[in-house]
Formats: structure tokens, sequence, C-alpha cells
């Protein structure tokens, strides 16, 4: 088994503060991090928002919404797939030096709901090998393909809390999986996001133009509007620092 690193520890000690404050849980930290939880959105994180950009790397959008999230100073959360993670390694190194979360989005992207714990185990973990390997760190945020829990993956006693990772899902999705309007995304995404939103977007597993265009369009917005666009793990910090 692979250990967190110090650094990730003290990480999740924020985490587990921050998600024992939005599920109600007590004042007092819990002892150990809540692995296995699930977050779709962070209560008491004020006027931030995370964007979160699931299905790659894949070229040339990861790259370009890269450009924009430097460009505007921007922070945002790559829940990557393993065999897009072998494909562009570089990608995720440069995710990763630029200060960007990572967070693991299974080895091939097949629904984990309908398939055996081992097959399920081995998507995550074969994932976390790797992007250890291609960055040093092994990821602690895990999202399923198409959300999708099922029954083995939450819980204490759940895949997830066994392979110790939070449950990452979502509060705002445009499904700009189905759409090519920039605008339609933008917009969408504009009008549903609000303090501690965490938003679903797509840099891979297709033509994504549209996406990179519509990012360009609402982190300005956003950022007139007084957001801080944050990185999922910085939501959670933000929350527990003013709890
Ligand atoms: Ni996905």
């Amino acid at each position: 088994m692979i250990q967190p690193t110090r650094a990730q520890m003290a990480q999740l000690a924020l985490l587990a503060a921050a998600l024992a404050s939005a599920t109600g849980a007590g004042a007092a930290p819990p002892r150990r991090p809540e692995w296995g939880a699930i977050v779709r959105r962070v209560s008491g994180a004020g006027r931030a928002v995370a964007l979160t950009f699931d299905d790659g790397p894949r070229e040339p959008y990861t790259s370009q919404i890269l450009d924009i999230l430097a460009d505007q100073g921007i922070k945002a959360t790559f829940f990557l797939v393993g065999e897009n993670v072998r494909r562009y390694p570089e990608v995720v190194r440069r995710i990763v030096r630029e200060g960007h979360a990572i967070g693991n989005h299974s080895w091939s992207h097949r629904s984990l709901a309908s398939v055996s714990w081992e097959v399920a185990r081995r998507e995550i973990e074969r994932t976390d090998v790797l992007i250890r390997a291609v960055t040093g760190r092994r990821p602690f945020l895990f999202r399923p393909p198409y959300g999708a829990l099922g029954s083995q993956l939450a819980g204490p006693d759940g895949l997830a809390a066994r392979e110790r990772h939070l449950l990452v899902l979502w509060s705002v999705e445009v499904a700009d999986w189905s759409t090519r309007s920039p605008l339609r995304v933008a917009a969408g995404t504009i009008r549903r996001v609000s303090p501690g939103s965490i938003v679903l977007l797509h840099d891979g597993g297709g033509p994504r133009g549209h996406v990179v265009t519509a990012t360009r369009w609402m982190a300005g917005h956003l950022a007139r509007e007084g957001y801080r666009l944050v990185t999922v793990p910085e939501l959670l910090g933000i929350a527990s620092a003013r709890r």
C-alpha cells in the first residue's frame, strides 16, 4: 500500500475538519480523515468556486485550458483518466507544476457501479500508481465515471474509504458533453453557480473546443462577480479555516 505524504496528511486534516463542518458532525475535528465521504459542494467557503475538468488529459484542449487558467491566475481541479495519463504524462506534470489539483477518474472510464469489487479496485489503484509515478503524488480525490457510486464505493467500509479517497461529485453541470455551444456552457454555468459550487466540465472524452472558449468567458465573468476560482482541496480548506 502507498502511504500519503506528510504534506498530504496535513492537507487531509484540513479536509476532515471541513467535512465535519459540512456534514454537521460537530465542532471537534474527527481523529482521522473521513475517507469515502461524498463531497458535492462546500458550505462555508464564501464566494469561492471550484471548476473541475474531467476525462483528460486530451490535447490540445487541456493545454489550452491551462493557458487560460495561467493567464487569469486561476486554479482548477483535473480528474484524470489513467489511460490518458499514460498518453500525456507531460501535460499531467504541467497541471501539477502550475498549482492545480488532480484527482483519479478511473483507469478506463467504465462505470464502476456494476463491476466487481476487484475490478473497481483495480481501476482506482492502477490510476493512482501511474499518477504517482508521473507526478510524485498519489491523488486522494476520486470522482467515479458518470458519477455512478453503485453500492461499493461510498461509506466507511466502501472502496473509496479502503483506498483512502474522498468521493468528489459536483453541484453544477451544464452537459458540456452534449452541446458544442460555448455560450450555452458559459451562460449555463454562470446562471447556476453559487458560493461553494463544484462545477463539472470536460477537457477530454470528445471534441472540447467549446469548453475551452467557455472557460475563458466564464472565468473572467465569475471573477468580475467577485468569485475566487480555487481547487477542490482549497475550497475545503477555506471552509475549514472559517469554521
Ligand atoms: Ni468522466
